[in-house]
């Protein structure tokens, strides 16, 4: 039987003092609430351009902690000030694929976006680890090495892992 994949051999259960999503969408919006629920970090910071919006699903998610359980503390932000100091900070920020598009036809919105977010992070969370998600994933971590001086990871060996897992026979690549 497989191991679960959620559970890797010697996985640090330490609680990190803060950690910021980018991006407010559907990515973004999943990533923070499974990062509350699985109390990574004390606060959890959601940063998006569209006003109301990480606000609102910051709250939400927050004012379901009883319900569910968790203790971290989520809200969001039009800038980055409550993201200053992060340990970690993923980015999801960009447009998604819409149909017929390639993910290389999202290359020059999205590194204008990444590049937009990356001198933010260097600004206000220079040491934080940085995890890209937003798409086409090579670029994008290219992109936030060329604007920042710290760690840079692209998320998709893991993500790609668990959708084989979970999958095999997925049409998502
Ligand atoms: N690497 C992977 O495995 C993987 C998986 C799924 C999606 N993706 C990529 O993740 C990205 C997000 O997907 P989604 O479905 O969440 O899209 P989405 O449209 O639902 O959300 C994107 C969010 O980014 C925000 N945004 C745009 N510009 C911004 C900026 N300058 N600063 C902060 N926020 C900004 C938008 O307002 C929006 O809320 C896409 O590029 C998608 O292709 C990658």
């Amino acid at each position: 039987m497989l191991r679960p994949y959620h559970v890797p051999i010697n996985f640090p259960r330490t609680m990190l003092t803060k950690i910021t999503v980018v991006g407010a969408g559907n990515v973004g919006a999943t990533t923070a609430q499974r990062l509350a629920e699985k109390e990574l970090a004390r606060t959890i910071v959601l940063v998006d351009v569209i006003e109301g919006v990480p606000q609102g699903k910051g709250l939400d998610q927050w004012e379901s902690a009883p319900i569910e359980g968790f203790d971290t503390r989520v809200i969001g932000a039009n800038d980055y000030g409550p993201a200053a100091g992060s340990e970690l900070v993923v980015v999801t920020a960009g447009i998604a694929r819409k149909p017929g598009m390639s993910r290389d036809d999202l290359v020059r919105t999205n590194a204008d976006i990444v590049k937009q977010v990356s001198q933010q992070i260097k600004q206000n969370c220079l040491k934080a680890i940085v995890v890209v998600v937003s798409n086409p994933l090579d670029v994008m971590c290219w992109v936030t090495k060329q604007a920042r001086s710290s760690s840079t990871r692209p998320s998709s060996t893991r993500s790609s892992t668990a959708r084989a897992t979970a999958a095999p026979r997925s049409s998502h690549s």
